[in-house]
């Protein structure tokens, strides 16, 4: 499980997804595309939302998300219970948000970084490990406890 790797994007991120999936899977790694499959205009929660699911449901640890700007895609996925989707621009914080935030998903701005970038931010995420110690506390309480009504 740990050498599938999801991966999804709308017409923003797609030449860069086509790049980092030939990338991935010279590396060795399968690759579960979630589409787009074209540079067509789509809906950026069409593709995302069907590869957050399927890490909320434990199907795969960590995965890859890429739209325009990377936003929306990020946005989209943290609704998801048990999503960290962490949008970044260099290899650092790539790093960072696994060491730091355990993020389960690298959300990447298609149309701003070069390809060769993001190749590197990917291996960064997927080769790097979370922490824990101080950050399992602030990890723990990204998640909001159900709202207290008085009169339940
Ligand atoms: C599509 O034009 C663009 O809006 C989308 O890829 C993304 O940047 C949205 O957040």
């Amino acid at each position: 499980m740990e050498h599938i790797i999801p991966i999804a994007s709308d017409h923003g991120g797609f030449e860069m997804k086509q790049f980092l999936i030939e990338k991935l899977k010279e590396a060795g790694y399968e690759v579960k595309d979630y589409g787009t499959h074209s540079n067509e205009s789509v809906d950026y929660p069409d593709m995302i939302h069907p590869l957050a699911s399927a890490i909320e449901h434990g199907e795969y640890p960590l995965g890859i998300i890429l739209c325009g700007s990377g936003n929306g895609a990020q946005m989209t996925a943290n609704h998801h219970h048990h999503v960290r989707a962490a949008l970044c621009w260099n290899v650092e914080l790539a790093k960072l948000a696994r060491q730091h935030n355990d993020a389960n998903i690298l959300a990447l701005p298609g149309r701003f970084i070069p390809n060769e970038l993001a190749w590197e931010m990917v291996q960064a995420f997927l080769n790097t490990g979370f922490e824990g110690g101080r950050h399992t506390r602030r990890v723990e309480k990204i998640e909001p406890v159900e709202e207290q009504h008085e009169n339940e």
